[in-house]
């Protein structure tokens, strides 16, 4: 088996290959894919590279970033012990929010990178990166909940991988994600999360599972920028953090 790093540099290929997102590319510096450790438990997921990220290539390096690290150490852990991407991995211009067609671009291969990485846990980070996740639920409501989801984003990308080095060129979708019902974490699922991959009910396909979408569970969390001058969002943030290390504890005794 390849080792990840590999894996995470050919997707990282394929998106300037690809030429995803042309005009954002045209007005980035470059292309900022994600930072961390591939075999990280853990996976964060911004929104979109600012003008530091930008300037540096690596997500959250700047102001938001300090005070992410922060908020990391606080629950004893560190950059090199999680990974770190956005859903959009150029920066719109004048750090505008990216738009819907933006952010279904870059969806197949944040699939692609999370199949690689094959996290027990997704923290999102902000209302854009949750709703990819957890359409239609505002983030003040569910802000540091938990949830357990089956998730596919919309095939768009004929290079995904789904049925063991088959590729699905005839399953060319609109580019929008499909996530199933969600669950409060505590409700429970199906199929327990694993580091070995979706577990599916027996009988059905690999084509088939790969199709129903993966089990994840996601941690919708505040954006740590809207965080960061508000002292109210501020506190709220830093107690939701405090559930990311419950939350995986709970997941690894398989609860
Ligand atoms: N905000 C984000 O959402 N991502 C970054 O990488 C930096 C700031």
């Amino acid at each position: 088996m390849q080792n990840k790093q590999f894996e995470l540099d050919e997707i990282k290929a394929d998106i300037i290959n690809n030429e995803v997102c042309p005009s954002l590319k045209e007005s980035a510096t470059q292309l900022v894919f994600g930072s961390g450790n591939p075999d990280a438990d853990i996976v964060f997921i911004g929104e979109a590279p600012g003008k530091k990220e930008d300037e540096f290539g690596e997500p959250f390096v700047g102001a938001s970033g300090q005070f992410l690290n922060d908020m990391l150490q606080s629950i004893h852990l560190n950059r090199n012990q999680i990974y770190i991407t956005n859903i959009v991995k150029y920066r719109p211009p004048n750090n505008r929010d990216p738009l819907p067609e933006e952010k279904n671009e870059f969806l197949p291969y944040l699939e692609r990178q999370l199949n690689v990485i094959n996290p027990l846990l997704i923290v999102t980070l902000g209302r854009h990166s949750t709703n990819v996740f957890l359409p239609g639920l505002s983030i003040s409501q569910i802000h540091g909940q938990p949830k357990r989801i089956r998730w596919q984003s919309n095939l768009t990308n004929k290079e995904l991988d789904v049925s063991g080095g088959k590729r699905i060129d005839a399953m060319q979708g609109t580019g929008e994600q499909r996530t199933e019902v969600y669950k409060k974490y505590t409700e429970g699922v199906a199929e327990p999360v694993t580091k070995q991959g979706t577990m599916i009910v027996g009988g059905v396909s690999s084509f088939a599972r790969k199709q129903a979408g993966k089990a994840l569970v996601i941690l919708p969390l505040y954006h740590p920028a809207a965080a960061l001058y508000n002292g109210s969002l501020r506190k709220t943030l830093e107690q939701d953090f405090k559930n990311i290390n419950k939350t995986l504890q709970l997941i690894r005794e398989g609860k």
